[in-house]
């Protein structure tokens, strides 16, 4: 619920956007006040493909680093502000590239295949990037023969590898948030409402994973929620994705799959800051345009795998 003190913020953030001309794009995982000022709110994926098509020069992004980072990487032409740029992914910032490095001088003919969820730096070394959203489908357009390095999420790689019954490597890491629901939460869940159905993100543990009845990404979910005749949903991803699931399905009951479900970087951002950020046009991101530029060629291929 928006306070009076949000509203009042809210419609200020509305004139000085539209003064500036500012388009503000968020993440389901963004406070529902920050996603009702959005003018764009989806996934990763969609994220980086509405900074594209912005209509306005200039794109704010309420999310993490990354998603800032990759409007920066395939928008050079556009400016992209990032509301706090302290906001990060834990899980992102596990890899180095050296990491990637020695794995190629190991395996020269292996591809990198990174998630999203990577600093410029990564995908920079990489063959090509994926999201939960299209990660499969990306995996199986790549050489069939191909060893494939999945980074950095163990989890999501190998809901990956069992859907396409593809061995890949992997490198040990995954979110705080996602890997924190067990097969137990899931069960105590079920029993608690037998008639709900269970989404999952991909993210989450395998045995959370093989437990579900939908998997997905957040925009994935959405939309799966919205088709659903189930009158009940458990959800196993951030406690965000609740606000546009509950807009969309008023009558149907949401369940998060345990207590703080929350990504603290994510919840970093406020109404204040995005004002900040607006009034001031700060903190603008950019990467370094070598990086840049072989960043771009990998996830400008993930865009076109995905269609
Ligand atoms: P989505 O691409 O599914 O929105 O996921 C992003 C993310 O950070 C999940 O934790
Ligand atoms: Fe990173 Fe997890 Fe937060 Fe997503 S929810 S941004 S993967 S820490």
């Amino acid at each position: 619920m928006s306070t009076p003190e949000d509203k009042l913020l809210m419609e200020e953030i509305k004139r000085i956007k539209n003064e500036k001309s500012v388009y503000i794009i968020a993440h389901y995982y963004q406070r529902d006040e920050i996603q009702d000022i959005a003018d764009f709110v989806g996934d990763s994926y969609a994220m980086a493909v509405a900074a594209k098509n912005s209509p306005c020069d200039t794109i704010l992004v309420a999310g993490v680093d990354f998603m800032a980072e990759s409007a920066a990487i395939l928008c050079p032409a556009k400016t992209v502000l990032s509301p706090e740029p302290a906001a990060t992914c834990p899980m992102a910032n596990s890899i180095e590239v050296s990491d990637v490095l020695k794995y190629k001088q190991e395996h020269p003919d292996g591809l990198i295949v990174s998630y999203v969820n990577t600093p410029a730096a990564i995908k920079a070394v990489s063959d090509i990037c994926c999201t939960s959203s299209n990660a499969v489908k990306i995996i199986e357009k790549l050489p069939p023969d191909a060893r494939i390095f999945f980074i950095p999420d163990e989890n999501l790689g190998s809901y990956v590898a069992s859907k396409l019954d593809r061995p890949l490597d992997f490198y040990p890491s995954s979110c705080p948030i996602h890997a924190a629901v067990s097969k137990d939460d899931i069960l105590q869940r079920r029993a608690e409402y037998p008639d709900a159905e269970v989404l999952v993100h991909p993210e989450c543990d395998p045995e959370v994973v093989a437990s579900a009845d939908f998997v997905g990404s957040t925009a994935g979910m959405v939309a799966y929620a919205a088709k659903s005749t189930a009158n009940a949903f458990i959800i196993a991803t951030e406690c965000g994705i609740m606000h546009e699931i509950k807009q969309s399905n008023p009558d149907k009951k949401l369940i998060l799959a345990k207590e703080e479900l929350i990504c603290s970087n994510m919840k970093s951002i406020t109404l204040e800051k995005i004002r900040y950020s607006l009034e001031n046009l700060q903190t603008i991101i950019t990467v370094p345009e070598d990086i840049r530029v072989k960043a771009a060629v990998a996830l400008e291929k993930m865009i076109t795998y995905s269609s």
